[in-house]
Order: C-alpha cells, then sequence, then structure tokens
C-alpha cells in the first residue's frame, strides 16, 4: 500500500533527512527509482505532473505505482501530484489514487499570471480540507519560481510567466509563509528561493546572490516545524550535459542547484527536493548515445536498459547525498 507524504516528510524531519522527489512518466522511471531506493534501502516520493498524467492515462499511473510498492514491499511509497492548477485536479487525483497532492496557488489555472495571495490561500485552503478528509497530504507553494539574475518567472508545464519579477517576488518572504501556513493548514510549503525549472537555471555556478539558502533559513526561523519543499532542484551535472552534447543533442552550457547547496538547506527544514531535468538528461543522454553507437539496432529493451540504468545512478547519488539512504 502506499503511504502519505505527511508520514514521509515527518519521519525525515525527526531523523534530519530529505527525500527526493522525482518525476515520473513512464515504467522505466519508476523502474530507475525504485531499483535505487531498494539498493540503498531508502523510502520514495513518486510525483507525476499533468503532463505525466495526460502522457500516461491515470490507471496506467496509479498501476505502475502499485506494482512498485507490490514489488518492493519493504520501501515506503508515496504517489504525489506535482503542480496541480485548481483544485479540481487535486480532487481527480485523489479520487485516482494519489496519496499527496500539490495545490499550486502561486500562479492562476492559467499557468502564466501571477495569482493574488488571498487566492493562494484560498484554493490551499480548499484543497486543505478536502484532501485531509480523505487521508491525503497537501504541499502548497509561496512565492514566484525564477530567475533572480534576470527576473524571468518560473516555467511550469511548458508555460511561462511573462514578464520581469522583482527580487521581492521571486524570494518567498518569511513571514507571509508563517501566515500562509497557518490559515491553509498545508503539510509542506515550497519556497521560491531562486531555482526555476528545466535545465538554465543560473548563467554561472550559483552564489547567494541568485540561490538563496538564506531565505530558507529566515523561513524555517518563523516556521521551525513546518516541512519545507525546493522545487527546480536538479544539479545538471556536468557529465549529464557532456553526455547529451556528445551525441548530437544541443544544449548550451548551464548550471543548476549543486548538491552541496541542497545539503546546507536539509539542516534549515528541507524535507523534499524536486528533480525532474537530471533523469530527463540521463535517459535521452543514454538514448542518443546508444543509437550512435549501435545504428543498426531496433530493440527498444538495448537502449532503454542503459538508460534506465544510467537514471537509477542518479537517483541512488542522491538518496545518498540527502542521507535518505538507510531510512525505508
Ligand atoms: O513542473 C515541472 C516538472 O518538471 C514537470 O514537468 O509538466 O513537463 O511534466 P512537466
Ligand atoms: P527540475 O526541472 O530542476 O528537475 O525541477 C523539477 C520540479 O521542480 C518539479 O516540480
Ligand atoms: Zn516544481
Amino acid at each position: 500500500a502506499l503511504i502519505t507524504m505527511r508520514q514521509l516528510l515527518d519521519h525525515a524531519a525527526e531523523n534530519d533527512y530529505a527525500l527526493p522527489a522525482f518525476n515520473v512518466n513512464n515504467l522505466e522511471y519508476v523502474q530507475a527509482v525504485m531499483r535505487a531506493a531498494d539498493a540503498t534501502d531508502s523510502p520514495v516520493i513518486l510525483q507525476a505532473s499533468r503532463g505525466a498524467r495526460s502522457y500516461a492515462g491515470d490507471a496506467f499511473l496509479r498501476h505502475l505505482i502499485l506494482g512498485a510498492a507490490e514489488e518492493y514491499p519493504h520501501i515506503p511509497v508515496c504517489l504525489h501530484l506535482d503542480h496541480g492548477d485548481q483544485p479540481s485536479t487535486c480532487i481527480s487525483a485523489i479520487t485516482n489514487g494519489f496519496t499527496s497532492v500539490m495545490m499550486d496557488g502561486s500562479l492562476l489555472a492559467d499557468g502564466k499570471s501571477i495569482a493574488s495571495y488571498e487566492y493562494n490561500v484560498d484554493v490551499t485552503a480548499e484543497v486543505v480540507k478536502i484532501a485531509h478528509a480523505a487521508g491525503v497530504s497537501v504541499e502548497g507553494e509561496l512565492g514566484c519560481l525564477g530567475n533572480l539574475e534576470t527576473g524571468a518567472g518560473e516555467k511550469e508545464d511548458g508555460h511561462g510567466f511573462e514578464g520581469k519579477l522583482t527580487r521581492e517576488e521571486l524570494l518567498t518572504d518569511p513571514d507571509q509563509a508563517l501566515d500562509f501556513v497557518s490559515k491553509t493548514g498545508v503539510d509542506a510549503l515550497a519556497v521560491a528561493i531562486g531555482t526555476s525549472h528545466g535545465a538554465y537555471k543560473f548563467t554561472r555556478a550559483p552564489d547567494g546572490d541568485i540561490l538563496s539558502i538564506e531565505t530558507i533559513a529566515k523561513i524555517n526561523k518563523k516556521l521551525p516545524n513546518t516541512h519545507l519543499v525546493m522545487h527546480g532542484s536538479s544539479s545538471v551535472p556536468q557529465d549529464l550535459q557532456d553526455l547529451f552534447t556528445a551525441y548530437g543533442g544541443e544544449m548550451k552550457q548551464t548550471w543548476g542547484v549543486p548538491v552541496a547547496e541542497i545539503q546546507k538547506a536539509i539542516p534549515l527544514g528541507v524535507r523534499k527536493v524536486n528533480i525532474d531535468t537530471d533523469l530527463r538528461l540521463a535517459m535521452t543522454g543514454t538514448i542518443r548515445k546508444n543509437f550512435k553507437e549501435k545504428p543498426d539496432n531496433f530493440d527498444p529493451r538495448t537502449y532503454l536498459k542503459p538508460a534506465t540504468a544510467r537514471m537509477q545512478d542518479v537517483c541512488r547519488e542522491r538518496f545518498e547525498a540527502f542521507r535518505t539512504a538507510g531510512k525505508a
């Protein structure tokens, strides 16, 4: 059986570690995460975005995750909705077996316009009421993910916020965070600290000016008992960029969130760390390499197997780095 995110994050807080939350879209992603979790004895958060749900279909997703739980009965598994855009999206996830949902009310349901604080409180509180009645956990988001170098806002589900954001808008306000958590009753809070989704997070190795771990410290002072969530937390490691570009992939040099910075955030209350891009790069880079090296091959298993193994390596590294390993 699946367990809730709240159970996993409470255990993480009690034992001072964090869980990577991996975005999954198909069988190979699920196998990669579960094999790494099995090898390192780690609890698991598998998350599906609206894009993943429409790609795979809720029934396939649900049974994939139930299959994972059956295959690895000793590993606690949570199925989480990533970036629910409105209450109805969260409700349909709950109906389809998700044990945790994110209501992202930082943007309006169009995915483009910044929502008012009152709107965010209202939709999030509404989801908390429904989800908690069903025994499901809720993650909320306060503040806009985006780049502190350029002021460009977050990209959610392929939509981009148009226009420039100020430093204030791009960093979660600690006093507002305190108010938000008390008004909504969320189990976990996603905060904005200068990270953004996708490969292009920073144009240089990030320092405190563009990746604000200090903001997490300030929020943690106000909310010492709230589980914090980091989005846009792929590290976009150089070896994965090189693997992708070595076999014809086009990507300009970029920087992600260094694992060492995430490690600094764990004692400051970060319990869930979202990772999607690193797995995409691992899978696609490996497939590119196999296509190049074996142009006569057309059995998908022969390139999906090493691609899954490369994703599994990424998962294992994160389980170890966030001290999730050994906590299942
Ligand atoms: O929110 C961003 C995640 O990386 C999911 O991306 O909406 O393309 O599945 P997606
Ligand atoms: P990345 O694009 O950095 O992997 O972020 C994933 C994420 O935040 C999903 O919600
Ligand atoms: Zn996200």
